[in-house]
């Protein structure tokens, strides 16, 4: 019974047979690529991080303490420390393999959009830089999870304010480097 149907796909049985030989080489644990690290650790946790904080907002883009409690405040701690891991997981990828082949990440297909592999490109270009801006965000991730844990909301309110443009300092320099330009003239309207 064991062998019914193997004989019927002869084609396949060997395709299996070779990648299952492939899948026992590594005896570690699975690498995970970068974009599996930024999507399902780093951009989530920072998700469930600003959901609470967006919660305690105050004037100035600031943390109400007043909104804000213990359990809330542990939270902030776990998602900014969980974000900070991630960081360093990126900081620490060598060689950076941006996706598995075949894997398309978030905004490839739409117009203007990116592939894996033009990321790719960009960061073989100067991994280094990768490297140091994923320590910022570790860093700017630890400062907010030690503000957190001592209930200084004056400290982590400006933090947590200047979060996103952490994130998007990489996504400049590495997955929409074409948009710098164009993200610059939009800040100096601003300023
Ligand atoms: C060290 C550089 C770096 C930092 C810091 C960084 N990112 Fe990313 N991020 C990237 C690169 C490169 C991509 C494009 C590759 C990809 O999509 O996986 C990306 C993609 C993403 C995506 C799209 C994922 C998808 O579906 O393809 C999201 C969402 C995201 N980042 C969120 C964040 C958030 C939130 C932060 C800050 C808390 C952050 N990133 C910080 C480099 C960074």
């Amino acid at each position: 019974m064991k062998t019914t149907g193997l004989w019927l796909l002869p084609a396949l049985a060997l395709v299996a047979g070779c990648s299952s030989q492939e899948e026992e080489k590594p005896a570690q644990p699975v690498q995970l690529t970068f974009h599996e690290v930024m999507k399902d650790q780093v951009d989530k946790n920072a998700d469930e991080l600003w959901d609470v904080s967006n919660a305690a907002i105050a004037d100035m883009a600031g943390i109400d303490p007043a909104k804000m409690t213990d359990a809330s405040w542990e939270q902030l701690a776990e998602k900014a420390e969980a974000v900070q891991h991630a960081a360093l997981e990126i900081a620490t990828m060598d060689p950076v393999v941006v996706a598995k082949p075949g894997v398309k990440i978030g905004d490839e297909g739409l117009i203007g959009g990116h592939t894996a592999a033009e990321v790719q490109a960009k960061i073989n270009e100067d991994p280094e830089k990768l490297r140091d801006l994923a320590h910022t965000l570790a860093r700017h991730m630890g400062d907010i999870a030690t503000g957190a844990r001592k209930h200084d909301a004056a400290a982590v309110g400006p933090l947590v304010d200047q979060l996103d443009g952490v994130c998007e300092s990489c996504h400049l320099e590495f997955w929409y480097p074409d948009q710098k330009e164009e993200v610059d003239r939009i800040l100096g309207q601003h300023t």
